[in-house]
């Protein structure tokens, strides 16, 4: 199905293949092109997106969480809108076949998608919701997390589990990276420093791990090369979770491989309040038709099972992915920042989701897609 919106023949189209998936996924992703609609009359162009299965509602359809014609449907655009994946139905799967590992797994393969950018962002009208002290979070909380998405213990060889000789069961994963993987990350982390405050956290376990030892100093390498005014240091994994929590804001950028990407996000994720707000983009190593990085966009949230189809979720996210997508995979900053900056502004002016409601009234996702509508500038 493809779905031509706008009227006018000159406007610039933008193509993506949208996978809504699960639970809330397909009402935020509905809400979330309305605001891609609108923003594309104000500011003359016009979306092309087709929208396909993936995850659980590809199990129940296809018999498989990334069907091959959905999969046929990424190559042929420029960046993939992804909503959510799984939910209670397919928990009894065996975990190779669980909707998000079975998904969302191939297709950073598929495209390479090794950088994935997980933006931190609490708004300081939002502070009260961090489970953090209200003085260390009083202005709120701006660190980017680049964390390395197609290297180390998630896609090392060999993977396997035996049984051994005395009957005992082992099973193995191992944890694995080449210079190039570590050298195309770093240049992702310089980039977005550059764009922000210029200072570079790289975290790794160079005390215990092989792995991290080469990590620590290809990015030593890699950041004194490209750029020399960035501030670059170094620290622990365990140190990063505990400064984490203790003083946010002393990071700016944050760079690190896999797994330990995935975990301190997770810890970003809570600190900045609510996953109903968290966007994040991977890039990929092929480029588009148009010259940028090939990108899978997708809320960090999750497929809320609890309140799917009640119109009650925080679309938020997913609209924030979609400004992520614009800037990263069609070039589009001053769209981007329209729409992040139209979120800000419903935000401050006071309506909130369930999500984020610290009593008081709350709004529901459609009410909330039209506020940040109406606000575009
Ligand atoms: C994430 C998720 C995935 C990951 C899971 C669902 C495989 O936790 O995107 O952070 O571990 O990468
Ligand atoms: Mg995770």
């Amino acid at each position: 199905m493809r779905i031509a919106y706008g009227c006018f023949s000159f406007m610039n189209k933008i193509h993506f293949t949208t996978l809504p998936g699960d639970g809330i996924g397909p009402e935020v992703m509905t809400v979330c092109l309305n605001v891609l609609k609108a923003l594309g009359e104000r500011k003359n162009f016009e979306i092309l997106s087709s929208s396909h299965d993936v995850g659980g509602i590809g199990i129940d359809n296809h018999g498989t969480a990334l069907p091959e014609s959905t999969l046929e449907a990424c190559r042929k655009a420029d960046a993939i809108l992804f909503g959510s994946v799984g939910g209670p139905r397919w928990e009894n799967l065996p975990p190779k076949e669980q909707p998000e590992r079975a998904a969302l797994l191939p297709l950073r393969k598929e495209f390479e998608l090794f950088a994935n950018l997980r933006p931190g962002n609490l708004y300081s009208e939002l502070a009260d919701l961090s489970p953090l002290r209200s003085e260390t979070v009083a202005r709120g909380i701006d660190v980017l997390c680049v964390r390395e998405l197609t290297g180390g213990i998630y896609f090392g060889q060999p993977k396997s589990t035996q049984v051994l000789e005395n009957g005992e069961e082992q099973a193995i994963d191992t944890m694995v990276y080449r210079t190039g993987e570590i050298e195309r990350i770093a240049e992702i982390a310089v980039r977005a420093a550059a764009l922000r405050n210029g200072r570079i956290c790289s975290v790794d376990k160079a005390n215990v791990l092989e792995t991290s030892v080469l990590w620590r100093k290809i990015v030593s390498q890699s950041v004194a090369r490209l750029d020399s005014s960035i501030e670059l240091s170094h620290m622990y994994v365990d140190n990063a979770a505990m400064q984490l929590v203790r003083d946010p804001n002393q990071f700016d950028v944050m760079v690190t491989e896999n797994m330990f990407g995935d975990i301190l996000s997770d810890e970003l994720a809570v600190i900045c309040g609510s996953l109903g707000m968290l966007a994040s983009a991977s890039l990929g190593t092929p480029k588009n038709s148009l010259g940028f990085p090939f990108g899978l966009y997708e809320p960090a949230g999750g497929t809320a099972p609890d309140i799917a189809g009640k119109g009650l979720a925080n679309p938020c996210a997913q609209v924030l992915s979609a400004a992520l997508m614009l800037r990263y995979s069609f070039g589009m900053e001053e769209a981007a920042s329209s729409i992040e900056n139209a979120v800000k502004e419903s935000i401050r002016s006071g309506l909130r989701t369930g999500d984020i409601a610290q009593g008081g009234n709350t709004v529901g996702t459609e009410e909330m897609g039209q506020a940040i509508i109406d606000r575009l500038s």
